[in-house]
C-alpha cells in the first residue's frame, strides 16, 4: 500500500493561532538542537521549526535557549556575549537569563516587565541537547526526551557532526530506513555488493511511534570501512537494525566472522557501528541532520575511532548529494507521480506515523 509523498513547498502549509506552523512536521514532541560539543563559549545560532533560536551554555554549565532577537531593537542575540547570568545583546547591552527575563538595561535603573524573550524548555542528556516544541507557543513538555545510552557506555567511544541539509527532513528519513541504497550510493565504504543488499532477508515491525527494520546478509563478503576497522578472516555475517522514531533514527549495523556467532543475539561480539541520527526540521524545505558514530574497538582505539568517523563522514557525504538532488528534481517534477518497491515498506510506515503525529498533536512520543 502506497501513502501520499507530502512534498513541502508544494503540498499546502498552514499556521495555527500560536504562530506554529502545521502541516510541515510534528508538534508537541522533542527535537535534537545541538550536540552538548557545540556549545561551549560562544552562542549558537540555529533555525528550528522555522523559528530563530539562540543556544548557549551559562556560566554553571546550564544549558539555555531564547529567541534569537533582542527585544529593544531586535539585533539577533547570537550577536552578542555569554556571560554567567545569561546571553548579553551586543548594541546597547541589555543582559537576558535562560528564562528569556531582562535582568538589566546598563544606565538605566528600572527594568520593565516586558523587558523579555521567548525561552524554549532545554534538557542536555547523553552528550545531546533537546528541544521542546509544543503545539503552543508557551506549551509545557508532556514527556521526558528520548534517552541514548550508546554515548555513555564504555564500550563505545563515538564522534559525530551536523549537516545541513537543503531537503525536507522526510527524505533524511526515507533514506536511513531503506539500507538497500549502500549497494548503489556507498559502494567505497559501508555499501558492497548492490545484489546483496537489494536482496537481503528484512523484517519490518512498527507500533504507533516507531518502526524497527532488521536485515541480515549472513556469509557475504567485508565492506571496504569494515575491512579498514577490524580483523575479519573472510566472509562475514553481518546485521542492520534500523530503529525509527519521530525525532531520531538508531542504527545499530555490524558483523562478525562468518558462522561464528548469532547475529540475532544483542550481546554479539564482531565489529558494530551504532550510528545516532537527529533528524530536525530547519523550515519545511531544509534539515539540521545531527549525527554521531560509535564503535567498539579493542585495541589502538582512537585511530579506528578516527578512522570510523571519517569513513561514516564520507559516507554521509554522499547521501547528502543524493538526497539534495532528489528534492531539486521532486521540485522540478512536482505533481508527477511517483512508484513504490519493495524497498519503501519501513519509510512508508515512518511517513503514516509523521502523518498521524500532525493530526494528533497531544500524543505523547
Ligand atoms: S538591540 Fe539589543 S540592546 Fe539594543
Ligand atoms: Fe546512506
Amino acid at each position: 500500500m502506497s501513502v501520499s509523498i507530502y512534498i513541502p513547498g508544494v503540498s499546502a502549509e498552514v499556521k495555527n493561532d500560536s504562530g506554529r506552523q502545521q502541516g510541515a512536521y510534528p508538534l508537541d514532541m522533542w527535537y535534537v538542537a545541538a550536540h552538548s560539543k557545540e556549545l561551549k563559549d560562544q552562542p549558537v545560532a540555529r533555525t528550528l521549526l522555522n523559528e530563530a533560536v539562540v543556544l548557549f551554555r551559562k556560566g554553571d554549565g546550564q544549558v539555555a535557549a531564547v529567541e534569537d532577537r533582542c527585544c529593544h531593537r531586535h539585533l539577533p542575540l547570537s550577536n552578542g556575549i555569554i556571560e554567567d547570568q545569561g546571553i548579553r545583546c551586543g548594541y546597547h547591552g541589555l543582559l537576558f537569563d535562560e528564562a528569556g527575563q531582562c535582568l538589566e538595561i546598563p544606565g538605566q535603573a528600572k527594568v520593565p516587565r516586558k523587558a523579555r524573550v521567548h525561552a524554549y524548555h532545554v534538557r542536555e542528556q547523553n552528550h545531546l541537547v533537546w528541544i521542546w516544541f509544543g503545539s503552543e507557543v508557551d506549551s509545557a513538555p508532556n514527556c521526558e526526551p528520548p534517552v541514548y545510552p550508546v554515548h555513555d557506555d564504555p564500550q563505545y567511544v563515538f564522534d559525530g557532526d551536523v549537516y545541513h541539509y537543503d531537503a525536507p527532513y522526510q527524505l533524511i528519513h526515507d533514506n536511513l530506513l531503506d539500507l538497500s541504497h549502500l549497494g548503489y550510493v556507498h559502494l567505497k565504504t559501508i555499501g558492497g555488493n548492490a545484489k546483496l543488499h537489494m536482496n537481503a532477508e528484512m523484517k519490518v515491525e512498527s507500533d504507533e511511534r516507531s518502526v524497527h527494520v532488521v536485515r541480515h546478509m549472513p556469509n557475504s563478503d567485508a565492506p571496504p570501512t569494515y575491512l579498514e576497522a577490524y580483523p575479519f578472516k573472510g566472509k562475514i555475517d553481518r546485521w542492520q537494525e534500523i530503529l525509527f522514531k519521530p525525532s531520531h533514527l538508531e542504527i545499530w549495523t555490524g558483523a562478525v566472522d562468518h558462522g561464528t556467532d548469532d547475529i540475532s543475539d544483542p550481546n554479539r561480539g564482531g565489529f558494530h557501528m551504532r550510528g545516532f541520527h537527529g533528524i530536525t526540521p530547519e523550515t519545511s524545505t531544509s534539515a539540521h541532520y545531527f549525527w554521531t558514530m560509535a564503535t567498539n574497538p579493542t585495541q589502538n582505539v582512537e585511530e579506528i575511532k578516527a578512522k570510523v568517523v571519517e569513513q561514516t563522514e564520507l559516507t554521509f557525504d554522499e547521501d547528502k548529494v543524493v538526497i539534495e538532488a532528489q528534492y531539486a528534481n521532486m521540485k522540478r517534477f512536482a505533481g508527477t507521480p511517483m512508484i513504490d518497491i519493495h524497498v519503501d515498506v519501513g519509510p512508508n510506515r515512518a511517513r503514516r506515523i509523521i502523518e498521524q503525529m500532525k493530526a494528533n498533536p497531544e500524543v505523547t512520543v
